[in-house]
């Protein structure tokens, strides 16, 4: 009967995580899906401390509970309050603490079960796997938590990190193979393990420049979902199993997701060359030949306010300027006169996943304005205006026509097709990727130079004027 309660919780468990992850899916219903992941788990922890142990025989003292009850109790209290004051923008470097905690925990559980299963092959397996990627994972986490908070701020390259790197792997592996299968039950092992995997995780992160760090971050995520996922099939939980699968898969498909959306091959992330292109000098190839047309805000007004359709590009520039609010008085001003505006939304524009649409929702933008890429681009044909704000890499026609240029084979947004184009930035400098941008050159585009929130602010004035 026990035994049926206790599967019917991690059921309900694991179908709160799976329903959970699914409705984060969409802005609309990601707070309601965030809830019902965290319920999912409060049953699957309730199940474990009280029913788990009746089943397995196991008799806890009273003592025992009490310290479990007060390190939830800590932990809850610690977590809440920090999750209810971190500003969006520092959001990477709190899923990059609490990611790093749950390899932790992997990489101790490793360590606890390594001598009650020494013998055991395949315990073993699970064991020295969810050590090794747990502890990566933790201390890769920490160094990228460090870098996106500024306490570590330049990529810290040893001489051939490359190959020391990989050494290293090749080493971990070996070195967990030997334990596995010569089943020695000298603890001392698994502490070196332990401090290689550590090790590793700081070699593997600390080359890779502060900008790539979301990608990282995603990866090491899933590091930490297969280190779970590991201790699930030790323990034979099936709610450990499914929640570690999911943030797993959950965290690989967002990297490649991520990288293919950054025009980056996974082989370079993995073997620490990433990031030696990011903010790299132009190389690619000769400078673009032609004029650029400078528009004042009543210039960039007059477009707009005689246009039927306009579509806005968001981009780092606009979370730097923090002009989201200002950009959306422009949005419902340009709504009032009857025009039809929406967003356009690449997914890497910005420095982290979702960058925008945080960004736009903080300045409570209707959610159902923000088109993804692949949907709107077949709009820019028949759109009158498109303003691109604080936005560059992301509107590269480079991707399309360059071959030479790193981010060539790129997805974009494809802006050059509407039929005018006004590029809101302070300078004609280039983006992260270092490139030049022909868009900027086109006889359609009309460049608004200036800070974003003062640029916008001078149009929407310019607009009110305007009837
Ligand atoms: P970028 O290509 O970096 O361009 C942003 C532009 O904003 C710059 O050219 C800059 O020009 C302008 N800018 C900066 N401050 C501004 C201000 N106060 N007012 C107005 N403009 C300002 O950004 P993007 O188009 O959003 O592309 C994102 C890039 O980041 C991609 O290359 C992507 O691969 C990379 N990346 C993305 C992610 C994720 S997950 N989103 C993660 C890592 C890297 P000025 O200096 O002339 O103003």
């Amino acid at each position: 009967m026990e035994k049926a309660i206790l599967d019917l919780l991690y059921l309900l468990a694991s179908v709160g995580f799976i329903v959970g992850l699914k409705m984060l899916g969409s802005p609309k219903t990601a707070r309601k899906g965030n809830l019902y992941a965290a319920f999912g788990m409060t049953l699957a922890i309730l199940g474990t401390i009280f029913i788990y142990p009746r089943i397995a025989h196991i008799d806890v003292p009273g003592f025992v509970y009490g310290m479990i009850f007060t390190a939830i109790l800590i932990g809850t209290v610690l977590g809440w309050g920090i999750a209810k004051k971190v500003e969006m923008t520092k959001m990477p470097e709190l899923v990059s603490f609490f990611n790093g905690m749950g390899g932790a925990t992997a990489g101790l559980i490793g360590l606890m079960e390594f001598s009650h299963n020494v013998g055991h092959a395949s315990k073993m397996f699970m064991i020295v796997a969810g050590l090794v990627i747990g502890s990566i994972s933790f201390s890769g986490s920490m160094i990228a938590w460090g870098k996106l908070s500024g306490k570590l701020r330049k990529p810290v390259r040893l001489p051939k990190y490359n190959i020391i790197n990989t050494l290293l792997a090749i080493i971990l592996v070996g070195f967990g193979a030997y334990i596995i299968i010569s089943g020695v039950n000298n603890p001392v092992y698994i502490y070196i393990l332990f401090t290689l995997a550590l090790i590793y995780g700081v070699l593997f992160v600390l080359p890779i420049g502060g900008a790539d760090m979301p990608v990282v971050i995603s990866l090491l995520n899933s590091f930490t979902g297969l280190a779970a996922a590991f201790g699930g099939f030790l323990y034979d939980n099936m709610a450990m199993l499914t929640g570690g699968i999911l943030v797993g898969s959950a965290g690989t498909i967002l990297t490649l997701a991520m990288t293919k959306a950054m025009n980056r091959s996974l082989s370079a992330v993995i073997f620490g060359a990433f990031g030696e292109g990011s903010q790299a000098a132009d190389d690619s190839g000769s400078k673009i030949q032609g004029n650029v047309k400078e528009a004042g805000p009543s210039d960039a007004a007059i477009l707009l306010n005689y246009a039927n359709k306009v579509i806005i590009v968001p981009g780092y520039g606009l979370a730097v300027a923090q002009a989201q609010h200002v950009l959306h008085e422009l949005e419902e001003l340009l709504e009032k006169k009857g025009i039809d505006v929406k967003y356009a939304i690449h997914p890497v524009a910005g420095r982290m996943p979702g960058h925008m649409n945080v960004l736009l929702a903080e300045a409570n933008v209707d959610y159902d304005k923000l088109v993804d890429m692949d949907d709107i681009n077949n709009e820019f044909p028949n759109t009158d205006v498109v303003l691109v704000v604080g936005a560059n890499d992301v509107v590269n026609p480079a991707a399309h026509n360059d071959p030479n240029s790193p981010i060539y084979g790129m997805p974009i947004l494809d802006v050059e097709n509407a039929k005018n184009i006004i590029v809101n930035k302070r300078s004609m400098k280039p983006g992260y990727a270092g490139i030049e941008n022909e868009l900027f050159y086109n006889p359609k585009t009309s460049m608004l130079f200036g800070d974003a929130k003062s640029a916008l602010t001078k149009v929407v004035q310019e607009l009110k004027g305007m009837n």
